[in-house]
């Protein structure tokens, strides 16, 4: 596997809770895995003054929380031994002159031939100022040694502010050196979406309006808003999860499979797929887009909250936290076919997963329940209990010929001694190979929002759009069975085993 040309990593946001629970444990792990150059150097950047000795002592200790296995004591003393803090005023201009001396003395350190990758976890509203900073310091400038500018989300609040968004970060860096993070692309499960799509002979001649009935996709988490009440509250999941993560899932069961396997290839495919859903117009949102918020339930004997008592929520917030949409995909490939998207927070479990459903077959030969959802189903669990699963009809021993369903699966737990590489470690170690393939690109943000943004705006100017309440710890609002009920289909509520489902399934 290539090794990463040497670099420095400057996290700006460094004091904050992805630093702590997300990036380092990540490159400490790559680390470990002797995946990095020797000659590597991360350098901290927040607020607060700390020396480099109390930063190395805290990351020390996030990387023994967070890392989920107790670390090799020797590695992670070589690791932090490469770690450097700087305080930073990042409104100032000024203090990026104090950084570029910081950097050019680390760099020479560790002979890091000026490779510098910009990491940005940050509150947003600091993104185009840290870029313009940055530029006006001259510390864009590729010229000895490659930089890079790795981008957290949210990439924008609407289509107008992601638009400005890009067109400001443009200015400063070109696109080739914006990395765009979406955690989902960094998902084992999610890469494999394509590996499974395109390795194999079998399914894709099935893959299309003439064999898929509808395409569900669902991302169900179990916890609510935590402590991110003031941010939630302003966002709601349309934001959080669907424009973003969502749509990429889709992007990667609708894509037409790209000429080669690189960066331009893939994206220039999974942008058509973004470019291709059909806008909602006239009653679309109200008939295929429904929005819920959680009320005050009990969840396994404990009292839970609702969502407009939690913490830093407005009172009468109509922000939601759970949505389910139909849409469709109009080219040659999934013209007529519905896809079913939906994603909440208090749901009854956490699960992640895409449904292929395929078309019932035309004649009926066996004795069999009649209703649609005896159709084969191909299951893809991107977490957890990772896998895929086919469901597919067989005889049930015995006198006659009746049809009884079966299960065929695959789970990554048998596969043994295959070690999984956590969203981060994948997607840090692609942006130092500088290798974008599983990053988002401007135009495919713009063409996300372009979709999801209707939506918004209707749901703030329209009070009929009703907000569907719904027990936290239930899947969603009933209402939500209606957007699927006239195509004759069901909602699959599947479980945390993969090989499960029902309305009701072990929590
Ligand atoms: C984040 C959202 O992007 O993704 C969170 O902001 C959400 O609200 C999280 O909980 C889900 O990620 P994962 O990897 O746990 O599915």
């Amino acid at each position: 596997m290539a090794q990463p040309a040497k670099c420095v990593v400057l996290i700006f946001g460094a004091s904050g809770d992805l630093t702590k629970r997300k990036l380092m444990p990540a490159l400490f792990s790559l680390f470990a895995q002797r995946l990095l150059p020797d000659d590597f150097a991360i350098l901290g950047l927040s607020r607060t003054a700390f020396s480099d000795e109390v930063f190395r002592d805290r990351i020390t200790k996030a990387i023994r929380g967070f890392s989920g296995t107790e670390p090799d004591q020797q590695k992670l003393t070589d690791f932090v031994a490469r770690i450097y803090y700087q305080a930073l005023d990042t409104q100032d201009p000024k203090a990026y002159e104090q950084l570029s001396r910081r950097i050019s003395e680390i760099d020479r350190q560790h002979s890091t031939n000026g490779n510098y990758i910009f990491y940005l976890s940050t509150p947003p509203f600091m993104y185009e100022t840290i870029a313009r900073n940055l530029h006006g310091a001259g510390l864009h400038d590729s010229q000895n040694g490659w930089k890079r500018l790795v981008v957290e989300k949210p990439f924008g609040y609407d289509l107008e502010s992601a638009q400005k968004l890009n067109r400001n970060l443009l200015e400063c860096f070109e696109e080739e050196q914006i990395y765009r993070i979406d955690h989902y692309l960094g998902k084992e499960t999610v890469q494999n979406l394509l590996v499974f799509r395109f390795s194999n002979e079998i399914f894709e001649p099935l893959w299309n309006s003439n064999y898929v009935s509808h395409v569900e996709v669902t991302s169900a988490e179990h916890i609510g808003i935590e402590d991110r009440g003031k941010y939630f509250d302003s966002a709601g999941i349309l934001r959080d999860m669907v424009q973003n993560h969502l749509l990429q899932v889709v992007g990667m069961i609708a894509m037409e499979p790209p000429h080669a396997f690189n960066a331009r290839a893939v994206r220039n495919e999974t942008i058509k797929v973004f470019e291709s859903i059909k806008p909602y117009s006239g009653d679309d949102i109200r008939n295929h887009v429904l929005r819920g918020q959680y009320t005050a339930s009990t969840i396994r004997g404990e009292p839970v909250l609702g969502y407009r008592d939690e913490k830093d929520v407005a009172p009468g917030s109509r922000t939601e936290t759970f949505v389910a949409m139909k849409f469709y995909i109009q080219n040659w490939r999934w013209g007529g076919v519905p896809f079913f998207i939906r994603s909440g927070k208090r749901m009854p479990t956490r699960v992640t997963e895409a449904v292929i459903h395929f078309k019932p077959k035309p004649h009926q030969l066996f004795e069999q329940s009649k209703s649609l959802r005896d159709a084969n189903k191909l299951i893809i669990r991107i977490q957890p209990d990772e896998g895929i699963l086919l469901k597919f009809g067989m005889k049930q021993p015995g006198a006659g010929f009746t049809v009884k369903k079966v299960n065929m699966d695959f789970r990554y737990a048998d596969l043994a001694d295959t070690y999984q590489p956590k969203a981060y470690e994948r997607l840090l170690l692609d942006c130092m190979l500088g290798d974008a393939t599983l990053y988002t690109r401007n135009d495919a943000v713009e063409a996300c929002w372009r979709f999801v943004d209707p939506v918004l705006k209707a749901w703030s100017g329209d009070e009929s759009l009703k907000v569907f309440g719904y027990p936290a710890g239930t899947w969603g609002p009933a209402e939500s069975e209606q957007l699927l009920r006239e195509h004759k289909v069901e909602w699959r509520y599947p479980c945390k085993n993969l090989a499960d489902d029902g309305e009701y399934c072990e929590l």
